[in-house]
Formats: C-alpha cells, structure tokens, sequence
C-alpha cells in the first residue's frame, strides 16, 4: 500500500525544509558549539543528584512549583547574577526562562514584529536573527561596527532618515557585549549614546547579552538594561555560552506587562525542567569559578587559531583580536568568495561559515568569514587551518606561496 503523501497538504509559506543530519565534519569551525573539555560534566552530575533527591517529585506538576516564569532557584541566581555583573536590578518575576535564548529572540519578535516592520540592527550580526527576520518579512536595515561595536552616528542618520520616510523602528538589535561576529565589546560611554538617541526617537533596544560571560579579563560595561532607567530594553541571555548549548537553557529580561504579553505566546507549558534545576543547583555553588576556567581555554584556543592562520595564511589573514567568546572574523583578499569557498572546504572536511549569512551588507561581506574555536581541539585548529589555506589557494590563489607565508608544512 503506497502512503499517504503529504506534501499536497502542506500549509503555503513553509521556510525550505530541513536538511538530514550527515554529522560533524572533521574540522568543525561553525556554529556556536562550545568546549567539550570545559563542560563541568562531574559537577552537574552532583547537582543533579541532589536536587533530584530533594525535590524530584516537584516534576510531577508542569512548572514545578514555580509557575509559568520557569524554576524560582534558577530565577532567584540570575538575578543576583545579573546585578553582580551586569548591573541590572530586576526581581526573578521580572526574568522568564526560555528554551535557549533562540525562544527568546521569537517571543520578542512575536510581541512586536509584523510583516512589513522595520528593525536596525548591526551590520555583521547573528545569521539566526537575520533568517528570523526575513521570514517575518521584516526590514533590517544593518549598521556598520567599528572596534567598539554598533556606530552611535550611523544609528542616529538611519533614524533619521527612517523618520523622514515615517518609518518607526520596532527595535534596535544589538550584541553589545563580545559582538557575534565582531568580538567587539561596546563601551560605557557608547552604550549611553545608544540609549539617548534610541528614546529621542522612541525606539526600543533589543539587547542580546549571550556571551557576556565569555570575556577575557572578565571585566564588561553594565548591561544597556540596566542604563536605561526608564526602561525600553529589553534584555536576553543564555546558558549555552557559559555551560552549555544542547541544555537549551535562556532567559529574557524585561518588565512584567512585556513578559506577561510574551507569556501568552509561550506554546510549551514550561522549559526543560530538569536541566533548569540542574543549572539553578551548579551554579549557585560554581558558576563564579566555573567561568574563569572556561574563558582560559578559550582564550589558549583562539591563539592557537591566530598563529595557525599567521602560519598558513600569513598577511592574506586580516582580524581584530576578539575581546572573548568563541569566533573570529577573518577578512580574506577581495578575491576570495567565502560562500564558494565554504563548499569547497566542506568537500575537503573543514566546516567554515561564510561572511555573506552573517550580514546585510553581501558585498562587504564576500571576502570575510566567521571560525569558531570553542569546539574543536588544538590539534583540530591547526590541522583544520592548514587544510583551509590548501582548498582557499587551490580555489582562488590565496595565500600565495610568498615572502609572507612559509610553504605549508605537509600541506604542499
Ligand atoms: C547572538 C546570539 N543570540 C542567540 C543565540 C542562541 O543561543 P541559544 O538559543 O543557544 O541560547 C546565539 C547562538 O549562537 C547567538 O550567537
């Protein structure tokens, strides 16, 4: 008997669909996977004992005992996490726990965003906001970075010019804090500037603070929330960056009256309840000590990638150090087209993202691209860089056998 066939049924508008999980390829320098190593597997494994002994059978009630908002103890830590580190005073009913913060990017788009709408947001910014965005239909209009982040002066000549046009903003995205790709961190005095042009046109901010944990001498600005006295920021963030990204664990920060809207949307009775008592009971004990141990291997790793693409890829290798996280942005010659290239790589095991998805600006972008150093091992990183400048020269003649780039050893 011949089955049913549903693709005459499907609903009109659906996104391409999904392709088949083939693995990770052998040098895997895309997404934002974190470090294997520095998963503290012994410590979540104690407190997940615990809590489950003491409180396992909350789990017979959706949302434990702790209603809607997600796991009181969790809640409870991140606030007191959030006014250590970041500045914000907010109570835990002020904080919604989120199936990774990805859900908190489509509840925040879901309160606010209809076809047709229009958002500013930086120019090299996170691929999984801009494919949100185009689905919905909406404008964003990308703002160039400089060292610090989002240009204050080209936000106020976009809004400008937006108002001249009647167009309202809905929001003004931003990772203010190690910028996806950029590794920027905006500073304090940007961050005010933000926030005075963005209320003189009445423009929220929508501020993504996913890997605030992940800087290098652990020192960052205060959150834009928690600048913003009057409010208009809304604030999201994560555990995969600091723990880990497969426990799908994220928050959003913001006022009752917009989570109590957001709320409404939240089709899932609750987040993973396990892993947020997991989480509430490891970190309360070591996330503080926990964090610095991460960002050490962190940072050995991007170093290792830095001297594997000076090695391999000499001057043809163009990148700021990032100030933390877990990528690099890489400008090769304007010869090279990194979506081809990308291709190529993969044919060849190594796994890069191209510049052109992580942009609004496809030409500025053509010749960059995004590696992420958390998830492969150093030897990974520097088998991974060699086979990379072996397809890049092959494909495009870059880098060049030159003064400036020794012959690849035992890649020739
Ligand atoms: C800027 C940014 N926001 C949000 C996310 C989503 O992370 P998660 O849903 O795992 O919290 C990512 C993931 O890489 C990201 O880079």
């Amino acid at each position: 008997m011949s089955s049913l066939d549903f693709a005459p049924l499907l609903r009109a508008g659906l996104p391409p669909p999904a392709a088949k999980y083939a693995g990770l390829c052998k040098y895997y320098f895309i997404g934002g996977n974190n470090d294997a190593d520095a998963v503290p597997v012994d410590g979540l494994i104690t407190a997940a004992t615990a809590v489950l002994q003491r409180e396992g059978r909350a789990l017979a009630n959706y949302g434990l005992a702790s209603g809607p908002l997600g796991y009181l103890p969790l809640r409870e830590f991140l606030a007191a996490k959030l006014k250590r580190d970041a500045g914000i005073a907010c109570s835990a009913e002020e904080i919604l726990i989120t199936s990774g913060s990805l859900q908190g990017l489509d509840l925040v788009n879901g309160v606010l965003l209809e076809k047709g709408d229009t958002v500013l947001i930086e120019q090299e910014t996170y691929q999984g906001a801009l494919t949100r965005l185009a689905r919905l239909g909406v404008t964003a209009v990308g703002i160039p970075l400089d060292r610090e982040g989002m240009r204050v002066d080209a936000v106020a000549a976009a809004l400008a010019g937006l108002e001249a046009r009647g167009v309202r903003p809905k929001y003004i995205y931003t990772i203010p804090t190690v910028q996806n790709p950029t590794g920027t961190i905006m500073g304090e005095e940007r961050r005010a500037q933000l926030l005075r042009v963005a209320r003189i046109y009445g423009v929220p901010i929508f501020e993504d603070d996913c890997y605030a944990d992940l800087v290098w001498n652990g020192a960052r600005p205060p959150a834009l929330y928690a600048m913003s006295p009057h409010g208009g920021v809304i604030h999201i963030g994560s555990f995969s960056k600091s723990i880990a990204p497969a426990l799908r664990v994220g928050f959003i920060v913001a006022p009752w009256e917009m989570l109590a809207r957001m709320l409404a949307l939240k089709t899932d009775a609750g987040s993973g309840a396990l892993e947020q008592m997991v989480l509430a009971e490891y970190c309360a004990a070591h996330f503080t000590a926990h964090v610095p141990r991460l960002t050490r291997g962190l940072r050995a790793k991007l170093d290792i990638l830095m001297d594997s693409l000076a090695e391999q890829f000499g001057t043809a290798a163009e990148f700021d150090e990032p100030k933390g996280g877990i990528f690099l942005w890489i400008k090769l010659p304007d010869a090279v087209d990194t979506l081809k290239l990308a291709q190529a790589a993969l044919a060849a095991g190594v796994a890069i993202n191209p510049g052109p998805e992580w942009s609004t600006d496809k030409t500025y972008s053509k010749s960059r691209m995004r590696l992420c150093f958390a998830s492969p091992a150093a030897d990974a990183i520097r088998e991974g860089v060699a086979a990379l400048a072996q397809v890049c020269r092959a494909e495009f003649g870059v880098p060049a056998r030159s003064a400036n780039v020794e012959e690849a050893r035992g890649a020739g």
